[in-house]
């Protein structure tokens, strides 16, 4: 695929997901050594498991926390954080909670399914804090168990972030969407949005899927290879 001029666009979105992840070392949830096949998201990944055990629930965010900080942003986050910088209308929506684009320097991200460095508490807010370890388990003020600001199973999506993703989306006439299986719903049927609204749309992936006969082009290969080399610099 030739390279594309970036300038040629009034509005671009990059929509990502695990895979976007992946070559920072950061595990799928699907696929081979996806995290759903190690532990089981009924026990870790939804309201139920955390009104039953909480701790074993925070444990396991933890964990996750720390192995996140192990990982570092690859040249695929940095392509789209140097883009934002020279294009004043680049967003990032993502399904990823590990914070990846932030680091790299993004700055406009909406972040679909929340984030492992937020908590909330059910009467007090949000709070967030980065971090191996959550600062502490319970509210300061209520005593309530905090629970992770993520969008887990069975969890409906924030509505406010949902609208203001699929009104850039709508919006954009160049959408690139990098790693995701689109099988979870609501957020699988986006580039649907883009596709009505004419965009380009474009998919990195190295494997095909459900959603890859909606892309104009799909280009089989890694998020770290494939987007340093998809723009032209200027
Ligand atoms: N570059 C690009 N894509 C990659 C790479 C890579 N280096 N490595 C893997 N992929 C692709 C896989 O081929 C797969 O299609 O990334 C995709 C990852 O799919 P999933 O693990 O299903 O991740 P995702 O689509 O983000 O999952 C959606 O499911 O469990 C929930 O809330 C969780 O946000 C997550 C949601």
């Amino acid at each position: 695929m030739k390279t594309i001029d970036p300038r040629q666009y009034e509005h671009i979105v990059f929509f990502t997901g695990a895979g976007m992840s992946a070559e920072s070392g950061v595990p799928t949830y699907r696929g081979r050594g996806g995290l759903w096949s190690q532990y089981r998201w009924e026990e870790y990944a939804c309201e139920d498991a955390f009104a039953g055990d909480p701790k074993k629930v925070l444990k396991f965010h933890e964990l996750r926390r720390a192995a996140v900080l192990a990982c570092q942003p690859h040249a695929g986050h940095a392509a789209i954080a140097t883009l934002e910088k020279q294009h004043p209308r680049v967003m990032v929506v993502t399904q990823n909670i590990d914070g990846m684009h932030q680091r790299a320097g993004s700055g406009n991200v909406i972040e679909l399914h929340g984030s492992l460095w937020r908590l909330r508490c059910p009467d007090d807010g949000i709070s967030g804090d980065i971090g191996a370890k959550y600062k502490g388990w319970k509210c300061e003020k209520c005593g309530s168990w905090l629970r992770p600001d993520i969008v887990w199973f069975g969890d409906i999506l924030d509505q406010g972030v949902m609208s203001a993703a699929i009104a850039a989306i709508r919006r954009c006439d160049l959408f690139v969407s990098i790693g995701t299986s689109g099988v979870v719903y609501p957020a699988a049927g986006f580039p649907r949005f883009a596709k009505e609204n004419h965009a380009r749309c474009i998919e990195i992936n190295p494997e095909a899927n459900e959603m890859s006969s909606l892309y104009d082009e799909s280009l089989r290969d890694t998020a770290g290879r494939a987007l340093p080399e998809l723009f032209v610099q200027f």
